[in-house]
């Protein structure tokens, strides 16, 4: 099993990484003195880092980390039952997250909560079972020699018999795009949507693959014109110590779409609070320390991401960006689309 648990100690102190299995029963031991979390992510950013260090400073409570991949982190608290240790459940995209309550391992978040004040209703679930605490757009980026933005204003426009053989995708096997066509089913109905997916898939320049990283690589190497990809990626290269990935982000332009009607398709990452939680308390504490103005700081400065509650400054790189209107749809039903989503995408050819 790939799964690291981390423990997070103090500020400044090392990250001590052990097999999982080599652990004792963490409910038998953490749980017992309440100044323990036991945190199951599957963030991977070392901004996160930052957050764990400023939850202890302001708790006592320290993190302790499980780090892996939703798919291995739903298995592994379904697997562990009531027995589990974890307390706190985060993925990225909605769509894991709502696999995550569909398989039952949340608990309800009581009303009382602040998170109900400080994350707008288009950000959580609206059972109260999880709630966003980042948001991240997903939009098309361009070769700026080839393209002009003008050219393209809607993903509905990425099936436009113009950009034949000149379009770069991921493959359908990921989630961040199992989720933008779950918008697209949501806005356009299935059949419409599984033409458009047709005609993209007639568009491309090659097989899908590779993440959004290696997409912009390509669009800035002229492998293509077009892909989509999350805005923190580009943020990340441009923002980057590397002279070569400053260089790919310059060669590339970032389009909004749909901005003159539902707006860009923007997921979350975010959590809940787990089903048989140890430690409820400190778990209700974390989350609504991830909604706190220090951790949002953290999360926008640091990684890229786009704060969940107003009025958090943001890193240049993103105010750079500029301003944008967002698709309102609850981020749940990317989940309740995701299995047409991918039936779409099968049928399509979109590999
Ligand atoms: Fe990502």
């Amino acid at each position: 099993m790939n799964m690291k648990r981390r423990t997070f100690l103090t500020a400044g102190a090392a990250m001590t990484t052990v097999a999982i299995h080599q652990l004792w029963n963490p409910r038998s031991s953490f749980a017992q003195n309440g100044k323990v979390l036991n945190l199951y992510s599957a963030r991977h950013y070392d901004a996160d880092n930052q957050v764990y260090e400023g939850f202890f400073n302001k708790t006592g409570i320290k993190v302790n980390l499980v780090e892996a991949s939703a798919d291995k982190l739903i298995e592994r608290v379904r697997s562990e039952g009531a027995n589990s240790p974890a307390d706190v459940i985060v993925t990225v995209d909605a769509g894991n997250l709502w696999r995550t309550q569909q398989s039952d391992l949340f608990q309800k978040i009581p009303m009382s909560s602040l998170l109900y004040s400080r994350i707008k209703s288009s950000l959580r679930d609206p059972d109260g079972y999880w709630f966003g605490f980042t948001k991240r757009a997903r939009v098309i980026i361009h070769n700026k020699e080839r393209v002009n933005p003008a050219d393209i204003a809607r993903y509905e426009d990425l099936a436009d018999q113009k950009w034949r053989g000149k379009l770069l995708l991921r493959s359908s096997s990921n989630v961040y795009n199992q989720s933008l066509v779950g918008s697209i089913v949501a806005a356009d109905g299935e059949s419409e949507t599984e033409n458009w997916a047709k005609s993209v898939v007639v568009n491309l320049a090659r097989r899908p693959g590779g993440n959004d990283i290696s997409q912009i690589k390509a669009v800035a190497a002229g492998e293509g014109d077009l892909t989509i990809a999350n805005t923190y990626y580009l943020a990340r290269l441009a923002n980057s110590s590397k002279p070569e990935d400053r260089e790919v982000a310059s060669k590339v332009g970032i389009i909004f779409p749909n901005q003159r009607d539902r707006g860009t398709h923007v997921n979350i990452s975010g959590g809940g609070i787990a089903k048989f939680a140890p430690n409820p308390e400190a778990a209700l504490q974390y989350l609504e320390y991830l909604a706190s103005p220090e951790a949002q700081q953290i999360f926008a400065g640091s990684n890229f991401e786009y704060p969940v509650v107003d009025g958090i400054p943001m890193n240049s790189v993103l105010t750079g960006f500029g301003q944008f209107k967002s698709d309102p749809l609850n981020p749940k039903v990317f989940g309740e689309k995701n299995a047409i989503a991918l039936q779409i995408m099968d049928r399509s050819g979109w590999t």
